[in-house]
């Protein structure tokens, strides 16, 4: 089984993966961190974020076994990763791992952005998760907060607009929902109540 969860920056969409991946006992990959990861060694080796060739053979390093979450959460990886993000080249190198991984046994949660348009647009389940940027701003500050970073929602707020319009225009597997997407908008909802609509949505199927 493979289930496909895109949305934007903060909209929920890992937490709700992951819960998903261990109520039915499948495998994860936040794919974000993969194109974090590929960044984070950019920016550590001084090459340019403008220079594809570097930052595709940089992405076919990227050891999908090894993604740190709490390492690469830093804004400015994030800000990296969008920006590389556009590159036809890095995205193929990482979209074939992608693909490897969903289809090991016993199948997998993938989210990301392209994940029922793209990478596996065959998937048994589709969610397209979103919630308004005031809610998704305010969800990043209180998330940084309570790790002891002091953050501006404000500036938050405008950074995850940036991303959001860099993500969803750009010309190769814009941010969208699969047409066969359940859309599910947690604005309203507390992390229980969107995973227990997940479920039934899943269950449903
Ligand atoms: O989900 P995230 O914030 O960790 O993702 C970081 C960036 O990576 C995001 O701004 C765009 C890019 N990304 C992508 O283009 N496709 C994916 N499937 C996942 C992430």
């Amino acid at each position: 089984m493979i289930i496909a969860i895109d949305g934007p920056a903060a909209s929920g969409k890992g937490t709700l993966a992951r819960r998903l991946a261990s109520h039915f006992s499948l495998r994860h990959l936040d794919t974000g961190l993969t194109y974090r990861a590929a960044a984070a060694a950019i920016l550590k080796q001084g090459v340019s974020l403008e220079d594809e060739a570097a930052a595709t053979d940089v992405a076919s390093k990227v050891d999908f076994a090894a993604l740190d979450r709490a390492a690469l959460s830093l804004h400015e990886i994030g800000e990296a990763a969008s920006k590389i993000a556009v590159m036809p080249s890095v995205r193929r190198v990482l979209v074939e791992g992608q693909r490897r991984f969903a289809k090991t046994s016993p199948g997998a949660v993938l989210d990301g952005r392209d994940i029922g348009t793209i990478v596996c647009p065959d998937a048994d389940v589709k969610l397209y998760v979103t919630a308004s940027p005031q809610v998704r701003a305010r969800r990043r500050t209180d998330e940084l907060n309570s790790s002891g970073i002091t953050a501006d929602r404000d500036a938050i707020h405008a950074d995850l607009v940036r991303r959001d319009e860099r993500d969803s225009t750009r010309s190769d597997s814009p941010l969208r929902p699969a047409d066969d997407a359940h859309l599910l908008d947690t604005s309203k909802m507390d992390i229980e109540t969107a995973v227990r609509k997940a479920v039934g949505i899943v269950d449903s199927l």
